[in-house]
């Protein structure tokens, strides 16, 4: 029953749009121990009905929990190994970033090779990371209230080999870091810091002062958590907004949105 549960057609459609190639998976027990005989017996049957799909017990990037029974529930997991894509971040904040949020955030900013880049929130850095990895640029400039986060994000810049970024402590709303061309940033959520509402007027005056610090021509990639308030902040400080999709962010959604000044 196993072996057909996974030589199902639309087991292995589901897999495919998982894995590249044949989907390897292995077998584990829900009840636990190896069950040897049962994991030969059921590789042996998986291999004379399909070689759609195949058991790699060593090193198969799907884990298939079932019971030996074969009641219940055959649960196909994916392995999470460390993502080489992300080997700089060696140290955390709190609310850091996911780095594939970071990553996607950085693509829909672009490089420009003159481009001074800042993030008000930096965090453990991650968007200039991710940005710097893109492709050249002039400047790099972090900010953030907290000297810890800037302490995680000088060393995930040096563990992603970058020496030149320039990390600063100050509020976001007061920081003026010349000639930014890009602003890249996933600020506060409202989860720990304005936890008592104020997240709105703490919004308010960032973008009305962020505007301000862009240069004409200049473009602004964020998550918003209140994204209709920060666009008509926006639109007010006269930007323009492109308005990306809604992000799941671990339990609530954020959207991203795309600022810019015009000009230039
Ligand atoms: C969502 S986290 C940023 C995560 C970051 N992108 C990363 O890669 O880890 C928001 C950051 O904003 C900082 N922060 C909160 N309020 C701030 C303010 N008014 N000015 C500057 N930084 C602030 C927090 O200390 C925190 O590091």
């Amino acid at each position: 029953r196993i072996a057909s549960a996974l030589a199902a057609p639309r087991t292995v459609a589901l897999l495919r749009t998982r894995v590249r190639g044949v989907p390897r998976v292995r077998l584990a027990w829900t009840s636990g121990g190896h069950h040897r005989a049962l994991a030969w017996a059921t590789a042996r049957a998986l291999v004379a009905r399909t070689s759609a799909i195949v058991n790699d017990p060593r090193a198969a990037p799907l884990r298939v929990e079932v019971a030996p029974e074969a009641r219940g529930t055959l649960v196909i997991v994916p392995e999470v190994r460390p993502d080489p894509r992300f080997a700089y971040r060696v140290r955390d904040v709190p609310a850091a970033s996911h780095p594939t949020i970071a990553a996607a955030l950085a693509r829909l900013g672009g490089v420009r090779p003159d481009d001074v880049v800042w993030d008000p929130f930096v965090g453990s850095g991650l968007e200039l990371v991710e940005r710097a990895r893109l492709g050249p640029f002039r400047r790099l400039c972090g900010s953030d209230l907290d000297p810890r986060a800037l302490a995680a994000a000088r060393e995930n810049l040096a563990a992603a080999g970058i020496s030149n970024a320039e990390l600063l402590l100050d509020h976001a709303c007061r920081a003026h870091p010349p000639g930014v061309t890009l602003i890249l940033t996933n600020p506060p959520m409202g989860r720990r810091v304005a936890r008592d509402g104020s997240l709105g007027a703490l919004l308010e005056q960032f973008v009305r002062h962020a505007a301000t610090v862009l240069v004409p021509g200049g473009r602004w990639v964020w998550l918003s958590p209140l994204d209709r308030r920060t666009e008509r902040f926006a639109r007010a400080a006269g930007l323009t907004v492109e308005a990306g999709p809604h992000v799941d962010i671990g339990g609530f959604t954020a959207r991203i949105q795309v600022l810019r000044r015009p000009g230039a």
